[in-house]
């Protein structure tokens, strides 16, 4: 069983994960895909993964849609995967693993929803020691092995290097953060609940 496990971003997968994904060739494995979103909404994130498995050849036996805390957002899915959260991922792939055939229905639309960055680049300020973990660690080699500058073009706002960085030395726009977060404060304000799709 392959698992195909992608965050959503803006409802949809990111499209280097699916420009990587389409690189692997399935030959007929079976695969369960696994969306992780930041407890506002995926819509169109697990469409995209099934159709893109599919092109590349594997059997999707199930999907997931899971919940973890919001990578921009912290306040809102705070702490989660939670035990509640834990046993219940467990308890799904109990159902997965005596799964047979292909999943009958997973949510999403044609055309997915229009894609758009969230235009957050997170910049280096004078506390970077220049110790290059953010650098050896993005994900889509977005910042340089110099100043520890991320090139907007390929930056995909995923927040890895402001996490990692042992110096807290990366920051972005905290008024941008704000509008963004009570934008989706709505949504994001009832816990939504982790979905298996058989
Ligand atoms: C650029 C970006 C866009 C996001 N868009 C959404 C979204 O549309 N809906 C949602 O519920 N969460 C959204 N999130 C939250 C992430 O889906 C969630 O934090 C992520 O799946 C956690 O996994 P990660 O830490 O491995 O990235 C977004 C996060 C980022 C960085
Ligand atoms: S991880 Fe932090 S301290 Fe290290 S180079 Fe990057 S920004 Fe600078
Ligand atoms: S936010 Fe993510 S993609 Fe952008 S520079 Fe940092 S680690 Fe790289």
């Amino acid at each position: 069983m392959v698992v195909i496990a992608m965050p959503s971003f803006g409802g949809r997968a990111p499209a280097v994960a699916i420009e990587r994904l389409k690189k692997i060739h399935g030959n007929g494995a079976n695969c369960v895909l696994v969306c992780v979103y930041g407890n506002r909404a995926y819509e169109d994130t697990l469409a995209e993964m099934e159709d893109a498995a599919k092109e590349c050849g594997f059997m999707v036996v199930a999907a997931i849609s899971a919940v973890a805390e919001h990578s921009i957002m912290p306040q809102y899915a705070t702490g989660r995967p939670d035990e509640a959260d834990r046993k219940q991922l467990t308890d799904f792939a109990d159902l997965i693993a005596g799964k047979t055939g292909s999943v009958s229905m997973i949510p999403g639309n044609l055309p997915y929803k229009k894609a758009g960055g969230a235009g957050l680049v997170p910049k280096p300020d004078k506390s970077c020691v220049k110790c290059g973990l953010c650098a050896n660690t993005c994900p889509v080699r977005a910042i340089d092995s110099n100043q520890f500058i991320a090139d907007s073009k390929k930056c995909i706002s995923c927040m890895r290097c402001m996490k990692l960085c042992p110096q807290n030395a990366r920051k972005i726009n905290g008024m941008m953060v704000s509008v963004a977060a009570l934008a989706i404060k709505k949504a994001c304000s009832v816990r939504k609940e982790n979905e298996l799709f058989l």
